[in-house]
């Protein structure tokens, strides 16, 4: 099949028609969206795209409007072959209802959950606030999922009938009251991994989920060995990628990366949602941390340190405050093999997506790249 870059008409057509779907969500949807309640806008929103996944005709449509594929965006990571590295970060669809959507968009991947052992009721209500601002999110969720036993049947359909899109599962601990002593919540941990092994292309370890019961346990150095200990002992052909906090000083995030590199672990994701609300004008009454542009200076710390110190051991995959092909360039070029995001698709609308893979390409070709995976780590000494 050819590459829309290599074919003038489908090109012109993907420009097009991807300018005309940032002025729709602009001028149009997003106001519709943003006159909702957030928790509304976002059950509404995955509704529509669930409905909209089983409309053949609408699926091939929007691959025709959205789809950039160009040769310099494939990338083999991890073993697993992606047709571009960018994809949804964990949180948007954690019950596995938007594949088929995000796989004829061109999405190189997304990551279903975080499920969990149990199914989860998550935190009482509300669990979003907006904060337009500072283009982020207030995410209070507490890892509501329907659990994994349901959801991971719907990601091994996705992972065996999607088009081109790669599928991570992202795997939490149960957040109830009868997941609080750390042994449950490892066993928690382990039969969500062993539902997952083999049907999915990636599995990522939510340590770090900011919103729960009981706090991050696992983000304890000793805590996280025994945890990872268990779950080396699952036996599961996709890799693996730990999710880490965000607001840990790079001491104390050594040290949790010493205890990865010990285990069956390929790689990390840097980071976890911002709790930090210093210098921000936020209600004190709204709970949870945030996403967004609030996380993209910390998050790219993280990242670039990570990729000095352990680049040659670790694949990392960067998410935080990506909006722009720009910002995406430069996570790759300190270090990420992959980037994520999540907040950037509710203020820019589905088709940033294609934005930053036409962006990120012309980037790489600027600067004389002939595969993307050439530029990762590039801008660190
Ligand atoms: C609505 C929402 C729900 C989220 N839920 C999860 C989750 O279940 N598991 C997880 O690992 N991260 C979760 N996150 C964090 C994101 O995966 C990501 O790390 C963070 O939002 C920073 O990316 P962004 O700036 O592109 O939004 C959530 C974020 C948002 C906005």
């Amino acid at each position: 099949m050819e590459y829309v870059n290599q074919s003038p008409v489908r090109d012109a057509v993907n420009r097009v028609s991807t300018d005309l779907f940032s002025l729709a969500y602009r001028y149009g949807v997003k106001k519709a969206i943003f006159a909702m309640a957030p928790d509304d806008a976002h059950a509404r929103t995955l509704a529509f795209c669930h409905a909209a996944g089983k409309n053949t005709p609408l699926m091939w449509l929007l691959r025709g409007m959205l789809d950039y594929t160009d040769p310099v965006l494939e990338t083999n990571v991890m073993g697993v072959r992606f047709s571009n590295p960018f994809g949804i970060s964990a949180g948007l669809d954690k019950n596995c209802d938007i594949a088929p959507v995000a796989d004829a968009a061109g999405y190189g991947f997304e990551t279903v959950g975080s499920v969990t052992g149990r199914p989860c009721v998550g935190n009482p209500r509300p669990w979003f606030h907006r904060l337009p601002q500072y283009e982020s999110m207030m995410v209070h969720v507490g890892l509501a999922n329907a659990g994994s036993e349901a959801v991971i049947r719907d990601v091994e359909k996705a992972y065996t009938h999607a088009r081109q899109m790669k599928i991570s599962v992202s795997i939490a601990r149960t957040n109830d009251d009868e997941t609080i002593d750390d042994e449950e919540g490892i066993e928690d941990y382990r039969l969500s991994l062993e539902r997952a092994a083999g049907k999915s292309d990636m599995v990522e370890i939510n340590i770090s989920c900011p919103n729960t019961m009981v706090g991050e346990r696992f983000v304890a150095p000793e805590n996280l060995d025994r945890l990872l200990t268990a779950l080396d002992s699952v036996d599961r052909p996709q890799p693996v990628l730990v999710k880490m906090p965000q607001d840990k000083p790079w001491p104390k995030f050594r040290e949790l990366l010493d205890v990865v590199c010990d285990h069956d672990v390929q790689g990390v994701t840097i980071a976890n949602l911002r709790k930090d609300r210093s210098g921000m004008d936020i209600p004190v009454d709204w709970k949870g941390n945030l996403s967004g542009a609030p996380c993209r200076e910390p998050s790219n710390d993280l990242l670039e340190q990570t990729y000095r110190d352990y680049g040659s051991r670790l694949v990392l995959a960067g998410v935080g405050g990506v909006s722009t092909a720009e910002q995406a360039y430069w996570k790759i070029r300190h270090g990420a093999s992959l980037v994520m995001l999540v907040s950037a698709l509710m203020y820019r609308g589905p088709q940033v997506m294609t934005e930053i893979r036409r962006g990120v390409a012309a980037l790489l070709r600027r600067d004389g790249f002939r595969h993307v995976e050439d530029a990762v780590g590039v801008d660190v000494d």
